[in-house]
């Protein structure tokens, strides 16, 4: 087993672990999680005349989708996770809707089968290791937008220097604080955090998305280590 599937493996048991009680648990983890997701929602184009089609890439239990859902109920939804129990989860909530289509797999391998109006995707694609593949998959979303499509991304970032940096760890512990004890923030999440996760600067991201070809690239929202941002293509 190479270090890269190594490492997936231990994200996807982890998230199997944790998939009870995630939706709790995610909001005292993520400051502001419901707000960034709302800033997520605010730039969803709604294409005239024809339904929108669109991917939640590392959809986890569906949280992202279910808001898609409310504004957009007539969608054709691709719900996409490499951990079965967190598809489950995604798949029960969204029972209501039979024009959601669950797929399990890995977005590294998986051929993404557009032309897609949206791409969406939240807190999953910290989770790719390498800058390389991060671009790569940026790439990969371009060719499967169709013109004037989408890509819209919430996710951990980190900041462009390590002063910053240590600020906006400073802060983010200060908020676990108040949810998890002193001893399990600094010495089971931080540290969870530095082994699972690999985000990169959000700089890096924006000349990134417009090195591959997005035209539009910004910034929606941002809260310390956390941002929203994407590109239309
Ligand atoms: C922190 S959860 C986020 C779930 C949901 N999007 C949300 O905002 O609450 C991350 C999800 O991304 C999935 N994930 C991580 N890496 C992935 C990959 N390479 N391909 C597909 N899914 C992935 C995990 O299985 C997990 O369900």
């Amino acid at each position: 087993m190479t270090d890269k599937e190594r490492k997936m493996e231990e994200i996807r048991a982890n998230f199997t672990q944790g998939s009870d009680g995630y939706d709790d648990r995610i909001r005292k983890i993520i400051p502001r999680y419901d707000e960034m997701l709302e800033a997520l929602m605010s730039c969803i184009p709604s294409p005239e005349g024809r339904r929108l089609r669109a991917i939640d890439i590392g959809c986890g239990t569906g949280a992202v989708s279910e808001l898609l859902l409310r504004s957009h109920p007539d969608i054709d939804l691709t719900c996409l996770d490499m951990t079965e129990s967190m598809l489950d989860r995604a798949r029960k909530r969204l029972k209501a809707h039979d024009n959601v289509r669950f797929v399990l797999a890995d977005i590294y391998d998986f051929e993404l089968d557009g032309p897609y109006d949206l791409v969406i995707s939240s807190l999953a694609l910290h989770h790719v290791i390498s800058d390389r593949d991060k671009k790569a998959i940026y790439r990969k979303i371009f060719d499967a937008l169709s013109p004037g499509g989408w890509f819209l991304n919430a996710d951990i970032v980190l900041g462009s220097s390590d002063d910053i940096q240590e600020v906006y760890m400073t802060k983010w512990k200060e908020f676990m604080y108040q949810s998890f004890t002193r001893d399990e923030t600094d010495h089971v999440r931080v540290p969870r955090y530095h082994r699972e996760d690999s985000p990169a600067r959000l700089v890096d991201h924006l000349r990134w998305l417009g090195e591959v070809g997005f035209g539009t690239v910004d910034v929606i929202w941002k809260y310390y280590n956390f941002a929203v941002y994407g590109g239309r293509k």
